[in-house]
């Protein structure tokens, strides 16, 4: 049943309920779970939310499929996957250091997407459904004859180089650096590499599933539209041979084979499903008087904690855009947050930092830890012409949480971490008062 790598058929709008199917008449109709379903398909409902959530939060779909995912053996404890780490993170004291990186390096040895994730950081605790991790992958193989799944939490998934497939139970979502890819808890998906290798970051979420931020007097319109979010059609392989099923459950990984492929849902319809978006679709709002507004005007989705604008986790991103400012410091301010930022850079440049942050590098500015532009980029700001400046070709992001974001040891010690990273801030200045 596979299919060569495609452009792929999807439905569009976040959140929706949507019903879909691979073969005429697979999905039930007027029912849920009928006594004798089209085909002899399993039903299976995924549920994604408590089911007395309320209806606005409530998530979840049926399923169609070949065999129920019921039928397994036991999982075993996973000897891959060296690098990933999860909630509570203490292997090192929390560093309240700027912490930047230069970019992962494709490895040299076969890896794919699971085996090729290193976690950097995070906060919370898997086993309390709060915080996230932040893990950074470089692969260049598919995954061969096996799929993965994280109970732990959704992923938000940020590729910076190399488009991916990212073949899931619900359906196939090609996704291409400027995309990002959202993956609900527990659905089984296999990421292959459209080219040579791949690189890119992953948002894991224990907390809220993502969704999209409240927009208040913006009103009805702007930043991220629903509309542009795209959820693929039900597909399906029909394939008996042997694949591994890896999970990554309280932290650790484990896994086991089936005697055939668990992306065989046939049908499925609800509202809890994988999706996509083009940051290039984001609708950018900013001043066109004089200051720039809080970063919190970048927001593409949100997952909320229980304090209401006070986020588990933001997904920021810093766009091209126009700057037109009049008498305004335009670049990012200096300043110091009670929020934790860790942010990544997709292409081009970030307009606070004239070098040092590279496509597919990181850094992470932790609660109250002061930063802002460097020299060079506060010294051209202060200097520069304030007519009409489109900032182009670039795309940064931002994963900002409430908790201390808790570097892993790998990335304290990984000679990835740039030692000079607080040298940036060296050398200002110092402000001369009236005599
Ligand atoms: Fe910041």
């Amino acid at each position: 049943m596979e299919q060569a790598m495609s452009a792929q058929n999807y439905m569009s709008g976040f959140g929706n309920s949507f019903a879909t199917e691979a073969v005429a008449g697979a999905l039930p109709q007027g029912q849920n779970s009928p006594q004798r379903t089209p085909f002899g398909l399993y039903a299976e409902q995924l549920s994604g939310s408590a089911f007395t959530a309320p209806r606005h939060e409530n998530r979840r779909s049926w399923l169609y499929r070949l065999r129920p995912t019921a039928s397994h053996a036991p999982f075993l404890p996973y000897e891959g996957g060296k690098l990933v780490r999860s909630g509570p993170f203490d292997e090192v004291p929390p560093s309240p250091n700027r912490l930047r990186w230069d970019p992962l390096p494709i490895p040299a040895e076969p890896t794919d997407f699971v085996d090729g994730l290193a976690t950097y950081a995070g906060n919370g605790d898997a086993a309390t459904g709060v915080g996230v991790a932040i893990h950074l992958y470089a692969a260049n193989r598919s995954m061969q004859g096996r799929v993965f799944y994280d109970a732990d939490g959704e992923l938000l998934i940020v590729p910076q180089d190399g488009a991916l497939l990212v073949a899931t139970e619900l359906g196939r979502l090609d996704v291409a650096p400027g995309e990002i890819a959202v993956i609900p808890r527990g659905v089984r998906f296999r990421v292959e590499l459209h080219g040579p290798s791949a690189r890119g970051y992953v948002c894991e979420s224990y907390g809220a599933p993502f969704r999209l931020p409240d927009l208040g007097p913006i009103g009805s319109n702007g930043l991220a539209n629903p509309r542009d979010f795209l959820t693929p059609v039900a597909w399906f392989e029909d394939r008996d041979e042997p694949t591994e099923v890896v999970q990554k459950f309280q932290g650790r990984l484990w896994t086991c084979t089936l005697n055939h492929s668990p992306l065989d849902v046939v049908a499925w319809h609800g509202n809890l499903a994988p999706y996509k978006y083009d940051l290039a679709n984001f609708n950018t709002i900013n001043t066109v008087s004089f200051d720039h507004p809080d970063p919190s005007i970048f927001t593409v989705l949100t997952s909320p904690s229980e304090i209401p604008g006070t986020a588990n986790c933001d997904f920021v991103i810093f766009p091209p855009r126009w700057m037109v400012a009049e008498h305004t410091f335009r670049p990012p301010w200096f300043h110091r947050n009670v929020m934790s930022e860790f942010m990544g850079l997709i292409h081009g440049a970030y307009d606070a930092k004239a070098g040092g942050f590279a496509p597919g590098g990181a850094s992470l500015h932790n609660c109250m830890s002061g930063h802002g532009p460097d020299k060079a980029s506060y010294e051209g700001a202060v200097a520069a012409g304030l007519g009409p400046h489109k900032i182009e070709n670039t795309m940064a992001f931002m994963f900002e949480s409430r908790w201390v974001i808790r570097p892993t040891r790998f990335a304290v010690e990984t000679p990835l971490a740039q030692p000079d990273y607080d040298d940036c801030w060296a050398d200002f200045t110092k402000a001369e008062l009236p005599r």
